[in-house]
């Protein structure tokens, strides 16, 4: 069955210098033609000869697989990404709940936290993810330069930073450290502790 991309989850607007022109591109056409590629491999997929897929080097089989999981992320990760980004200057103490404490308890402080992550969107060239971990139990900041690097398997993103250029260039030019500030004064906290209340029992 095809995958149905995901509307904006807010209403398209300026959010900080992310321009809603901006926006607008990075949901209507990068992130719909992530979900049609998803789709377009998944219908490859169906009928692509197996026979010859058995090589490392190259084969169709063997290219549909890789891009796979590179669409596939590229979706959920943007979905991700949106579904925090529109929070208005939410106070971060005041809203974050009980993802708040957890953050509290692993990095010592959010303003740690937030350090930590911001260090971790300056130093990736895609993705910075505030994952809760099923396999420890615990969350952690981890970071991938493409869709389909550097994830963990089992460990859930909560709060997802796209730092892919085509993110902030258009509004920041390279003045990523900007375009980050803007990110995390308009970070849904209601959102992401609600992600967070599904995900921290998990464990495996
Ligand atoms: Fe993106």
């Amino acid at each position: 069955m095809a995958y149905d991309a995901k509307p904006l989850p807010f209403t398209l607007r300026r959010i900080g210098n992310i321009s809603e022109k901006a926006l607008e591109i990075h949901h209507d056409k990068l992130y719909q033609g992530y979900v049609n590629k998803k789709n377009e491999i998944e219908e490859k997929l169906k009928t692509v000869d197996r026979a010859t897929g058995n090589n490392v080097t190259y084969s169709d089989f063997r290219s549909l697989k890789l891009e796979e999981t590179f669409a596939a992320n590229g979706v959920y990760l943007h979905e991700d990404y949106f579904s925090v980004l529109g929070g208005e200057g939410q106070s971060m103490a005041a809203n974050s709940g009980e993802l708040g404490e957890a953050i509290t308890a692993e990095f010592g402080s959010l303003d740690a936290w937030v350090a930590d992550f911001k260090a971790c969107g300056m130093s990736a060239r895609g993705w910075a993810v505030l994952a809760y971990d099923t396999n420890d139990g615990r969350l952690h900041n981890y970071i991938g330069d493409m869709h389909n690097q550097g994830g963990v398997w089992g460990a859930i993103p909560v709060i997802v930073l796209d730092v892919y250029e085509h993110a902030y260039f258009i509004d920041y030019g390279s003045d990523r450290k900007s375009y980050l500030e803007d990110y995390m004064n308009n970070l849904d906290w209601k959102m992401a502790n609600e992600v967070y209340l599904k995900v921290r029992n998990l464990s495996f």
